[in-house]
């Protein structure tokens, strides 16, 4: 029997989208085929902790108080060493399954970590993470290796809040490069947090302080008018499964931003997407280009807009850990193909624990 260890939290602004992606694996994985270890990660600290309460108090985060120990990597010898009151037990896990998402968990950061203890890990490599956790990188690749469109763009840097001298020599730029309406967002962030759309000058200075809020780097876009697409690709030993797309209609929003994502029930959705199977067969086919152009593996969602006027493909950005609970877009897109969520779990497990036989 192969040992899963299951991550979740995370010192990530997408903390509680992961307890609800982990909560979900929990309770879809085989676990007359996995021996499942949990391990929680706190959103503050980023302590790691070996997790054997309920595994109903994740999804509410109140495992916190539930019974754990102190949970650290061996580089060396790729163990787990958990810390039971004085005792320490050495765990050797034949894969992790991360289901966290955005900084520290998503970013190659953590797979590197386990890539040098020599334990594998379910999705995309420490390169491909950190590659695609940074959506000016990404494009930039996109558009070197694939041709696929992507917005027009300019990056600015910045630590801390931006002085007024960048905010308008910022402003100015993109100005001249695309103007109105433009989106201002963080390069290395997710879930729309610190995203803004910016109709106007007077606006342009909050929407940039509110990204650098998120990260050093930001990246402020032409807006596109599209109707937003997203493509789930499954790869095993180098063949892809993509699966048909979905569409996200964000209703009454301006646009797809966190309120919409996780809390209103603004937005509705199509699978497979309202495209002609031509049209579904041609973005499934620049998805899985560029989920290849990436270097991605095991998954990822590749998200594109479709515009309203040429009706043309524009890439916007690829997840590399895609919201994972049974109603995320991810797992439904594979489900409406026939991938049940168990299934696809189990097909992601087996491809990392094979990689690491191979
Ligand atoms: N250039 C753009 N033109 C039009 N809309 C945009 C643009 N950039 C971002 N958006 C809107 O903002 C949303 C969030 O932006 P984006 O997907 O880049 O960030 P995110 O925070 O990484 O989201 P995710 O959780 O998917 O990782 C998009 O889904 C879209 O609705
Ligand atoms: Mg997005």
């Amino acid at each position: 029997m192969n040992t899963i260890l299951l991550l979740f939290g995370g010192k990530s602004s997408e903390y509680e989208v992961s307890l609800s992606s982990a909560t979900g694996a929990y309770q879809n994985i085989d676990r007359r085929k996995y021996r499942v270890l949990l391990c929680g990660i706190t959103r503050d600290e980023g302590r790691f902790w070996l997790y054997e309460d309920d595994p109903a108090k994740i999804a509410d985060g109140t495992w916190t108080d539930g019974r754990k120990y102190p949970l650290s990597v061996d580089l060396s010898d790729g163990t787990l060493s958990v810390d039971r009151d004085g005792v320490t037990e050495h765990i050797r896990p034949d894969a992790v399954l991360p289901m966290i998402h955005g900084k520290f968990c998503e970013d190659g950061t953590l797979q590197g970590l386990f890539a040098v203890a020599g334990i594998p890990v379910v999705g995309c490599g420490c390169q491909a993470s950190a590659v695609c956790m940074d959506k000016a990188v990404t494009k930039a690749i996109v558009t070197a290796e694939t041709g696929v469109r992507t917005a027009r763009g300019i990056v600015a840097k910045c630590a801390g809040a931006p002085d007024a001298a960048l905010i308008e020599a910022t402003r100015r730029e993109a100005e001249e490069a695309f103007g109105y309406p433009m989106f201002v967002k963080p390069a290395r962030a997710g879930s729309s947090v610190g995203v803004n759309k910016v109709k106007k000058p007077e606006d342009f200075a909050r929407a940039l302080t509110l990204a650098f809020a998120e990260d050093t780097k930001v990246l402020v876009e032409e807006a596109i008018n599209g109707r937003e697409i997203e493509v789930a690709v499954l790869e095993e030993g180098g063949v892809c499964t993509v699966a048909h797309p979905a569409e996200i209609d964000c209703g009454s929003s301006e646009f797809y931003d966190y309120e919409t994502k996780y809390i209103s029930d603004a937005s509705s959705f199509y699978i497979p997407a309202r495209l002609t199977e031509a049209e579904q067969d041609e973005v499934r086919g620049y998805a899985e280009a560029i989920f290849r152009a990436l270097d991605c593996g095991g998954l990822a969602r590749v998200d594109f807009f479709y515009t309203r006027g040429e009706g043309e493909f524009v890439f916007n950005e690829i997840n590399t850990l895609p919201g994972f609970t049974p109603i995320s877009m991810y797992p439904k897109m594979m489900i409406n193909d026939g991938i049940v969520y168990g299934a696809l779990l189990d097909r992601l497990i087996e491809s990392a624990v094979g990689k690491a036989r191979a």
